[in-house]
């Protein structure tokens, strides 16, 4: 990796603690990336809609051929001819790919390589939202695990043996979630998956650094609220809540973030500052180190010292 300074955020950019994220008319082009720059190639799961969506557009102002996959077709395709138009047919990929099926990630790679020949963004991003809870829901919890777990693993496996052996340098992003670091209750299917998914991505992130010469790099993106389909977004004309950031910010928290070179990229919203998450996830590893209940902070004893504990906190950074 170069020096940091290469990979500052846009100093047109606000800093996160404003209400919400300043879009840059400029986007993430103002600045040379050894990775995110034209003619490179990105691959996005969960590419139809939302997150994975605004991503394709932002990487594709940036001039990279866009492998686009999702199991929804009519919505890929729509994004896809959107990006023919920008980028031409010959830079964008459309490939139907249900990421909890080995065989079609393994087909989606082989379309990829015989076209291009690289990766240069892998954004391991399908996801659902499904419940289950504790003892209700089980097929949804094989669902979820499919998907949001099992899907991250196909991908990272079928396209990391050929990314490591790449000349250029390339990076690998699987989208986690603060759920799977804090664990509130009410979707412990959810949790549990995202949970593994922070495992797994730390994993990653250390065996692509032990090895000589190491070319790729992990992230584990962590969006905040953001106004999507698993939010609620319907693509009618539901306003999104204030406390929802929208999907193009959030990618362009999570780009900012990616030039600096960080691993775990915890995207606030207009409702949770960084701060209060940081105070959230140190609260939530106490409960381990100090023996607490399981999920203090909902505990009806310890509510009101987890809440005196944010607020100190938030105070001494006044
Ligand atoms: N929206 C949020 O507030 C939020 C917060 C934290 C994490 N996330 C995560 O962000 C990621 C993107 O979700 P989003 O918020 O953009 O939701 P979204 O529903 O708008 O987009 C998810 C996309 O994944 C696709 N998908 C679902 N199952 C798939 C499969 N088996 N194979 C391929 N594609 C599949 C869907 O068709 C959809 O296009 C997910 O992993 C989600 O868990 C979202």
């Amino acid at each position: 990796m170069s020096g940091r300074s290469s990979r500052n955020a846009s100093p047109l950019r606000g800093p996160f603690s404003n209400p919400s994220y300043t879009v840059n008319p400029m986007s993430i082009a103002d600045e040379f990336h050894p990775v995110l720059h034209a003619g490179r190639v990105a691959v996005i799961t969960g590419a139809a809609n939302g997150i994975g969506r605004a991503a394709a557009r932002e990487l594709a102002k940036l001039g990279l051929k866009i492998a686009l996959a999702d199991v929804d077709e009519t919505k890929l395709r729509v994004i896809g001819q959107e990006l023919i138009e920008l980028l031409g047919a010959q830079n964008v990929l459309i490939i139907p790919t249900d990421v909890s099926k080995l065989d079609q990630v393994v087909r989606l790679k082989d379309k990829v390589y015989d076209t291009w020949g690289e990766v240069a963004v892998l954004m391991n991003n399908a996801g659902i939202g499904i419940k289950g809870t504790s003892w209700e829901g089980i097929e949804n919890w094989h669902k979820i695990f499919d998907v949001n777990l099992f899907g991250i693993v196909n991908v990272q496996h079928t396209f990391a043996p050929f990314m490591i052996h790449q000349e250029n340098q390339a990076m690998i992003i699987n989208t986690g979630s603060k759920q799977g670091i804090t664990n509130p209750p009410g979707n412990s299917a959810y949790n549990a998956a995202k949970a593994a998914v922070k495992s797994l991505t730390e994993g990653l992130a250390h065996e692509l650094r032990e090895r000589p010469e190491n070319n790729v790099t992990a992230h584990l993106f962590i969006p905040g609220w953001t106004w999507t389909g698993l939010a609620g977004d319907d693509g009618t004309d539901k306003p999104k809540p204030h406390g929802a950031w929208t999907a193009e910010e959030t990618i362009l928290y999570m780009f900012d973030k990616i030039r600096l070179g960080d691993f775990y990229i915890l995207v606030p919203d207009n409702e949770t500052k960084r701060e209060v998450d940081q105070l959230r996830i140190m609260w939530g590893a106490a409960d381990v180190a100090e023996g607490r209940p399981a999920l203090s902070r909902w505990h009806k004893d310890y509510k009101p010292l987890f809440e005196e504990f944010v607020r100190d906190g938030m105070a001494a950074l006044e």
